[in-house]
């Protein structure tokens, strides 16, 4: 961006009726916003606003090719701008709010940005669960642009600290304020299913598993070379800590930290460890994965080492995460 706005730490506002007014405020003005949802926090800004939706590009250095998830509190608000059908109207009723996001034909003459869309003429669509999430959608009245309030290609933020690490200038200055609303209860990112074709294609595994959403709809595609889908999300190296992730890991080297899953049996090695759930719960393990990555992502170690996680329920997101975590960069 060409603009030089002062650039500022953005100020950690604990969330109450004063913080949603500033928020509302801000969003306003066309700056930025970052709120926990109930899967990672958002970096926001108005859906219907140019600028601030080419702030959030910016402060992210995301490739415009890659569009936004618009959020509403429902879909009466998500009506005004993108086309439901019946499965779609199914899905919402059954899974809105919460971690399911829905991409969908982009109504013509719809009051959203062009950018959030990125050229298509679809647009990805949810209604977050979070208090937090929801309180400032009501304050703003506005539907809100909002991708994980991250650097492109690093890990999600599931904490406020995570999003003052990411953005230590304000992200060039236009992201003003941090709901600082505590954890992400879920922890990874929202499924994204694609409903623009006759063929409905899971386009990013979330906590709305591929079982759920075939129990409504019949067969999901997966997004891939055969689904014919390029979903810009799909960038192979994504989620990726500084060292090295090594997955599938049955022993550790004394030179590395330990991510484990379940009872840590290793005896020797792992410089750090952290277990993302000594009982083996994958809820618990999702919630604190990317916290966790995180944590061991120090100088001292030459690469992460992560225990194998089973590839089902919550796992599939988990391991998704994983492997674009671990993938060539
Ligand atoms: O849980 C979440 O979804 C979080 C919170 C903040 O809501 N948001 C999030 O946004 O993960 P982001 O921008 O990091 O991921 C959005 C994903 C990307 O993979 C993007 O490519 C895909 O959704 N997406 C967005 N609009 C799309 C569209 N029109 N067609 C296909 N994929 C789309
Ligand atoms: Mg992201």
């Amino acid at each position: 961006m060409t603009e030089n706005l002062p650039k500022a730490r953005p100020d950690l506002l604990t969330p109450g009726p004063a913080a949603y007014a500033r928020g509302a405020e801000a969003l306003a003005a066309g700056d930025l916003v970052s709120f926990p949802t109930e899967t990672v926090y958002g970096l926001g800004g108005d859906a219907g606003n140019d600028k601030a939706v080419a702030a959030i590009f910016a402060a992210k250095g995301r490739p415009s090719f890659n569009p936004l998830i618009v959020h509403v509190l429902g879909e009466e608000q998500a009506e005004s701008f993108a086309a439901f059908d019946d499965r779609a109207r199914r899905l919402a009723e059954l899974f809105w709010p919460g971690p399911l996001t829905l991409v969908l034909p982009r109504k013509p003459n719809a009051p959203l940005s062009l950018l959030v869309s990125a050229g298509l003429d679809t647009v990805a669509v949810r209604a977050p669960v979070h208090p937090v999430a929801r309180a400032l959608l009501q304050a703003s009245g506005r539907p809100i642009a909002a991708p994980s309030a991250n650097v492109s290609g690093h890990v999600s933020p599931t904490a406020p600290i995570h999003v003052a690490e990411e953005f230590p200038d304000g992200g060039g200055g236009r992201l003003k304020l941090i709901l600082a609303g505590g954890k992400c209860p879920i922890g990874v990112e929202s499924t994204v299913l694609d409903l623009t074709g006759e063929q409905p294609v899971l386009l990013r595994p979330g906590s709305v598993t591929r079982e759920e959403l075939e129990a409504v709809l019949g067969p999901v595609a997966l997004a891939g070379a055969d689904a014919g889908v390029k979903a810009p999300g799909m960038l192979s190296s994504h989620y990726a800590p500084n060292l090295p992730v090594r997955l599938d890991a049955t022993s550790v080297g004394a030179d590395e930290a330990l991510l484990a899953f379940g009872p840590d049996q290793f005896t020797r090695g792992g410089h750090e460890r952290l277990n993302l759930s000594p009982t083996g719960d994958l809820h618990e393990a999702a919630a604190n994965l990317f916290a966790m990555l995180r944590a061991l992502d120090k100088p001292c170690c030459k690469a992460i080492a992560v225990m194998p996680i089973p590839e089902q329920g919550l796992g599939v997101a988990i391991n998704d995460r994983l492997r674009r975590a671990a993938a060539p960069r």
